[in-house]
């Protein structure tokens, strides 16, 4: 009998690692071996998983020795410092940071687009997951992609405080309990206020006048699709929704394609629901249909009058969810099959 799957989840106390966590319970992991590691800022606290709660380790002192898988999500700079070392242990690492999403050597997957590239993939191996914003976007127009070609993109993405992590999330509840009692606010988590308000800047500048989530969109979709002909022109803008990135798509495809091959692709994508309902009331919001779920909603899908080729469509996805923990368990699952390891527990 295969033995049991060994894995570490690095960055256990935070939102992307609690949500780690709780997915790997819900689909089957349960008495799996789980390392719960975060900095030493945790020791002597324990995080929940299933009905069982963990004392969480020290990622500095951790010995990867024996872990099959290691989810990292603690941040690029922590990535960069302990992920040669999990690789050279012989651990497959799935990497959630921005650290080595470029690396030409590494894969960049979204398991329903690109899922081939989790074939035969080696001990130590590194696997990246992409950014939020991408994966719920690329689940949404790789199916156009499929059937027309997309030229240019451009979106503008609403992305939810959990996506900034506890600190974020923690910063829109006590804002809105300020400005509730007419009190200032003093940013720290985001460089402006966000509560009752929609900030255009996420992550840093870049040379470009672009913000690097921004041109994020651009380099990762590419690198997915491997399809270098693409343009994403982006603005990522926060909002203040606690869980539940929205994004309005407008493409232009390569090909004609009318709307119903369109319709019937988007209908056909696994883990994607398209909500073709006309009533206001039934389109997908970040609140209503992303949040807590696993798939990827689309709505509002449509001719853009102005452009012959043009497609506009609205999408909803938990950042938390398949935006960043649930992508890397499915990477974790698909490339546990393919090695034939155990995936029962
Ligand atoms: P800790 O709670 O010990 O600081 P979030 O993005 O929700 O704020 O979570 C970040 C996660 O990354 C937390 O689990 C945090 O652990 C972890 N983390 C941050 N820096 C390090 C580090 N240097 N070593 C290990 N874990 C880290």
């Amino acid at each position: 009998m295969a033995r049991e799957l060994n894995i570490a989840v690095v960055g256990a106390t935070g939102a992307v690692g609690a949500a780690m966590l709780s997915i790997l319970a819900e689909r089957g992991f349960a008495d799996a071996t789980i390392h719960a590691l975060a900095s030493e800022r945790s020791l002597g606290k324990t995080v929940d998983f299933g009905q069982r709660s963990l004392a969480v380790d020290v990622l500095d002192d951790f010995d990867f020795e024996t872990v099959d898988f290691a989810l990292f999500s603690a941040g690029a700079n922590t990535s960069l410092q302990h992920v040669p070392r999990a690789s050279a242990a012989g651990c497959i690492v799935i990497d959630n940071t921005s650290a080595f999403r470029l690396d030409e050597e590494i894969p960049l997957v979204v398991p329903e687009v690109n899922g081939d590239l989790l074939e035969d993939v080696p001990a130590g191996a590194v696997i990246s997951n992409p950014n939020c914003s991408t994966i719920q976007m690329l689940m949404a127009i790789a199916p156009i992609h499929a059937i027309a070609g997309i030229d240019r993109i451009n979106v503008a993405t609403y992305q939810s405080v959990s996506g900034a992590g506890q600190k974020g999330m923690e910063e829109l509840a006590q804002q809105t309990m300020a400005r509730l009692s007419f009190k200032d606010v003093e940013p720290s988590a985001f460089a402006q206020p966000i509560a009752f308000n929609a900030i255009p800047v996420i992550d840093t500048m870049q040379d470009n006048e672009y913000t690097r989530e921004e041109m994020k969109l651009h380099w990762e979709t590419r690198k997915i699709l491997r399809d270098e002909r693409i343009g994403v022109n982006a603005t990522a803008v926060r909002v203040p929704v606690f869980f539940g990135h929205s994004e309005a798509v407008h493409l232009e495809t390569r090909e004609d394609v009318g709307m119903d091959e369109v319709r019937a692709a988007l209908s056909r994508a696994p883990g994607l629901e398209l909500v073709g309902d006309e009533d206001p009331a039934n389109q997908v919001t970040a609140v209503t249909h992303a949040a807590g779920k696993d798939a990827v909603y689309v709505s509002r899908l449509r001719r853009d009058h102005s452009h012959p080729r043009g497609i506009n469509l609205w999408v909803v996805g938990d950042n938390v969810r398949k935006g960043a923990a649930l992508n890397a368990v499915q990477i974790m699952e698909a490339v546990a099959l393919t090695k034939k390891m155990s995936l029962e527990t």
